[in-house]
């Protein structure tokens, strides 16, 4: 049983990574990943606000010190609060590649693409195999047209490309008004790798105290489905390695993403729920299944459930959600 695959350039002995979160952090932890299976590591993202601060005391151009934007910039955590400096991550980054052997990819997370994005460099002397570049934003100045942000995120990609020799992983947003034509973007810009997709974490409104409050909440299967339908559409039709982050919590969930068409499957939740045992059971759930349907290779089943021998992918997505809506009976 052949589960090998690649990703980023990079051959994995089965697809079942671990995604950014607090797990990277700590050595030990790393360790227990990678012994629990984990056949990557993406370390949790250092942040635009985090390099600009050290290095300009700015924060989204904006003097830390200015009375002016004393409101908006308390919103940000203190630098004290993030759990390492940018010195002590790429300092981090070079002991995690010291204690294991699997590929460990950065994470640089941010708005822009502009100067802190060299800060890469440095993540990249410091050994990291690849970068995730993740710019997560939400987007409220009602005067941007999107077409701005999709030019900001390819000219980030472009910038890194100008500066790294690591390949470059992006986690972006689904929301845009023809993500397709945003991937294909991405791959001009030399993506590697297309991360799909980020998680928005969507403030509740407390009806107490009448105020919104931000909390995190570990994913579903639910959450699974928008990924799936874009991976069935850019399977064989870009170049980027595609790799699904969000609601995988089962091998069965997994099995779906690769038949969608993902390269490789990023587990947080999952991990954070039941520990590192998870990507053996992600492994043991997917040979199994790979046997049941006499499968050698992952290459055989990969994109199964794509679009990509669909002659007219756009009138298949409209015909189905016609008859979804039409099958339900009174
Ligand atoms: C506690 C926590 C911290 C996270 N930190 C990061 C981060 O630093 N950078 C990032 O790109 N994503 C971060 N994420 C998002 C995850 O990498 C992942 O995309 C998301 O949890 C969806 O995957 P899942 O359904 O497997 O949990 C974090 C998620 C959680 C739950």
């Amino acid at each position: 049983m052949e589960t090998a695959t690649s990703y980023l350039g990079f051959r994995l002995p089965h697809p079942f990574i671990a995604g950014a979160s607090p797990l990277g952090f700590d050595l030990d932890t790393i360790k227990r990943l990678e012994d629990g299976g984990c056949s990557a590591i993406v370390i949790p993202s250092l942040f635009e606000e985090q390099i600009t601060l050290a290095a300009q005391g700015r924060i989204r151009h904006r003097d830390a010190l200015d009375p002016v934007w004393a409101e908006s910039l308390t919103h940000f955590p203190d630098a004290a609060e993030y759990a390492l400096t940018p010195d002590r991550y790429a300092e981090h980054i070079a002991r995690v590649k010291g204690a294991v052997a699997i590929p460990v990819i950065a994470s640089l997370n941010g708005t822009s693409g502009e100067s802190w994005l060299r800060f890469s460099r440095i993540i990249e002397q410091a050994g990291a195999d690849a970068l995730e570049l993740n710019l997560y934003e939400v987007v409220t100045d009602l005067s941007i047209p999107g077409g701005v942000i999709e030019h900001q995120l390819r000219d980030a990609v472009s910038e890194l490309k100008r500066v790294l020799k690591i390949p470059i992983a992006v986690k972006v947003s689904p929301f845009f008004a023809a993500f397709g034509n945003v991937a294909r973007q991405l791959d001009e810009a030399g993506a590697a790798g297309i991360v799909m997709f980020n998680r928005f974490y969507q403030p509740d409104i407390d009806t107490e105290t009448m105020t919104p409050f931000p909390h995190v909440e570990l994913s579903t299967g639910a959450e699974l489905l928008l990924r799936l339908r874009w991976l069935a559409i850019l399977f064989g039709r870009v170049r980027p390695s595609l790799v699904v982050t969000g609601g995988v919590a089962t091998p069965d969930d997994g099995i779906k993403a690769l038949l969608a068409g993902a390269d490789a499957v990023q587990l947080v939740s999952a991990v954070l729920r039941e520990g590192p045992s998870c990507f053996t059971t992600m492994r043991e759930g997917l040979e199994r299944w790979m046997e049941r349907h006499a499968f050698t290779r992952l290459n055989e089943m990969r994109g199964r459930a794509s679009l990509e021998r669909t002659v007219d992918p756009a009138a298949f997505e409209r015909a189905n959600y016609i008859r979804t809506l039409q099958s339900w009976k009174v």
